[in-house]
């Protein structure tokens, strides 16, 4: 297949970069749930064309609403330090999330939005061929392994998802809240960048 990569399963980097911006287009025309009707920008998602690791988080809040960037609010900031400390870049990474609109108030996604929407992040996830996963929280980490089991069970080990490693690790707000999930998610960096490290 002249089209793919062999050294990495995805596409090569042109078709990359148009099914990424392809997926860009479609979302940002996209009505398929009701988290359309309230939107000011639609959030596809930023990064590399050939990210080490591509980090799934829940869904835009009110700054990436705004600017129409996955994660820049306080969330973000803190996302960019975990980033940091797995001896990663932020740039050389890929951002997305669950659902690509902000839910009203910040609520979670329903489970209907997520499904409308999470053929898009299959997409990209299939474009971008990235070495890990990273889920932050319970709504990315469930939507991606399909299962209803907890964050703080599915953390803490690797997971297979369909020949890509996948990591699943609290969310940064909730961590922001709750200074007892740090040293979990110190770990799980750990396992990371030691999973990085071993490929
Ligand atoms: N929280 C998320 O889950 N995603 C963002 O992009 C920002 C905050």
């Amino acid at each position: 297949d002249a089209e793919a990569d062999w050294t990495t399963g995805g596409p090569a980097g042109p078709a990359r970069q148009a099914e990424l911006d392809a997926v860009a287009r479609e979302v940002a025309d996209c009505s398929r749930c009701q988290l359309s009707l309230n939107r000011t920008n639609t959030v596809a998602g930023e990064g590399s064309l050939d990210p080490p690791v591509l980090f799934v988080g829940e869904g835009p809040g009110e700054e990436e609403d705004r600017t129409g960037r996955p994660f820049v609010g306080a969330a973000g900031r803190y996302l960019d330090k975990w980033i940091a400390a797995a001896g990663l870049d932020r740039r050389a990474c890929f951002i997305a999330n669950c659902v690509k609109c902000r839910p009203p108030q910040n609520r979670e996604p329903h489970p209907d939005e997520i499904g409308a929407c999470l053929p898009y992040l299959e997409r990209q996830i299939a474009a971008l061929a990235p070495r890990a996963i990273v889920c932050l929280g319970r709504i990315a980490s469930q939507a991606l392994l399909g299962t209803s089991t907890g964050v703080g069970a599915l953390r803490g080990k690797v997971h297979d998802r369909r020949g890509i490693p996948l990591l699943a690790t609290y969310h940064p707000s909730a961590v922001l809240r709750d200074q007892s999930l740090r040293g979990p998610v110190w770990e799980d960096l750990k396992r990371l960048k030691g999973l990085l490290a071993d490929g």
